[in-house]
């Protein structure tokens, strides 16, 4: 046996062709992320570093990965999210040398034992999708922190869990926050987010979306592209928010706006996409139709308040895949999806691969970066550099065959002036 499959800790490795297959498809479509591939390969920037990469483990990601190695670095992965793992993609990444702790429907106790597992690798560098790895390090792997030389973090709810410990001052190395990168929420969290929500949404129900009552909960980058597809699907949107400015902003883009409360009456779909806590929770439950199909976008499963449904309702079972019913005693139904987790990658295959080649070549351009600038860095959470973000627009657009005016000199000159 191979000493990388050795060393993993996963369900099957026969399942390797068929994670093969998903990965070249992907790889077709990631014309960006080739690019930087090609350029690593020879460049060799991670050249005898280790990275442990923690993110939604399906083909987009083992590209990512793959493009890391190529660079030079010996790769572990785990998982982001015990429901996303796609087992047949960690088999062919085991394959292929890249050590990967993660399976499918892992338990709270296994998905945290992965984390660990992956950790055992000791990374100069991480990439963390939600801060996971991120706090484990910090909590529990504390003899890392000399090790770990920096690391990217994807998502928004990460960012807002790395700007937490850099103001208390216990953060131990640099982080980049991936996700406040132009290139990252114009496109992944509204585009990416908005088709592959409705993706999920529509594979799992198999339910028509035009003339329902769709309620989406945050209007943020994520909730402003789910929000914007129901409507393409025919749908009536309502907009749930806490920032005056953003329910504005939804009122102005045409969606009634108003509280959870008066919304849980008349929702058919309910979305949360907030990264808050208990968006859905008893006394919106209780006044729903029956019905109702709720899930949640969210990064973590904590939006609908699965704990209070439960005690709720008096009885529970599993109607299709992906699909839990509560019955509540006045004999109404209402449906979750995807146990309040993702519903885009947990009952999805996550973004298109399109938007993805954008994110994922920031968080390799990112990585880069720490390996050639990270020592002049200190322990806080840093923005993509702009000339990176720059980098991946203009690479996004000669792979579409897009040409786009300059400046001129006279232009520059106007726009730096003051006194004309
Ligand atoms: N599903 C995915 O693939 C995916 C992709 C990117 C980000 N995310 C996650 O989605 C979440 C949102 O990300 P974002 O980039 O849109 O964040 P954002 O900060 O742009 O937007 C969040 C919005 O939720 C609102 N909000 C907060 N509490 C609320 C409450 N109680 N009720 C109603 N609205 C509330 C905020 O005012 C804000 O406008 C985060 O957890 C992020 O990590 C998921």
């Amino acid at each position: 046996m191979d000493s990388t499959e050795n060393r993993s800790t996963i369900r099957d490795i026969s399942l390797a062709p068929q994670g093969e297959r998903k990965i070249d498809w992907v790889a077709n479509h990631m014309p960006v992320l080739n690019a930087l591939r090609a350029e690593f390969e020879k460049e060799q920037p991670f050249a005898g570093k280790r990275a442990v990469i923690c993110l939604h483990l399906e083909a987009k990601t083992a590209y990512l990965a793959r493009t890391i190695r190529a660079g030079g670095a010996e790769v572990a992965v785990a998982a982001s999210n015990p429901l996303s793992t796609q087992d047949d993609v960690v088999a062919a990444l085991v394959q292929r040398g890249i050590e990967a702790h993660a399976w499918h429907g892992a338990t709270d106790a296994e998905y945290r034992r992965h984390i660990q597992q992956a950790l055992d690798f000791e990374p100069d560098y991480i990439i963390d999708d939600g801060g996971d790895l991120v706090t484990t390090i910090h909590r529990e792997r504390r003899e890392l922190l000399t090790r770990v030389k920096g690391g990217a973090e994807e998502t928004t709810t990460g960012i807002l869990r790395l700007r937490a410990m850099d103001r208390d001052g216990e953060l131990g190395f640099p982080m980049i926050a991936v996700n406040d990168a132009e290139c990252k929420y114009l496109f992944d969290n509204r585009y990416g987010t908005g088709q592959s929500v409705w993706d999920g949404i529509m594979r799992t129900t198999n339910l028509v979306v035009a003339g329902k009552t769709v309620v989406v909960a945050g209007y943020g980058w994520c909730g402003k592209g789910v929000a914007l597809r129901a409507k393409g699907l025919g749908a009536r949107i309502i907009v749930c928010e806490v920032n005056a400015i953003k329910a504005n902003e939804a009122w102005m883009d045409g969606f009634e706006v108003m509280p959870m409360l008066e919304a849980a009456q008349v929702g058919d779909v309910f979305i949360t996409v907030t990264g808050n806590r208990d968006i859905i929770r008893a006394q919106h439950f209780e006044v729903m139709k029956s019905g109702a199909i709720l899930c949640n976008a969210g990064h973590f499963d904590v939006e609908v308040n699965r704990v209070e449904l439960a005690a709720l309702a008096s009885s529970q079972r599993v109607v299709r895949p992906n699909i839990e019913e509560f019955v509540f005693s006045d004999g109404r139904k209402v449906y979750l999806l995807a146990e309040g987790r993702l519903v885009n990658l947990a009952a999805g295959d996550g973004h298109p691969a399109e938007v993805m080649d954008m994110t994922f070549a920031l968080q390799a351009l990112s990585l880069r970066y720490l390996a050639e600038h990270g020592a002049e860095l200190g322990q806080h959470v840093y923005r993509v550099p702009e000339e990176i973000d720059q980098t991946v627009a203009n690479l996004r657009l000669s792979s579409l065959g897009l040409r786009i005016d300059a400046l001129t000199p006279e232009q520059k000159a106007y726009l730096a002036a003051w006194h004309e």
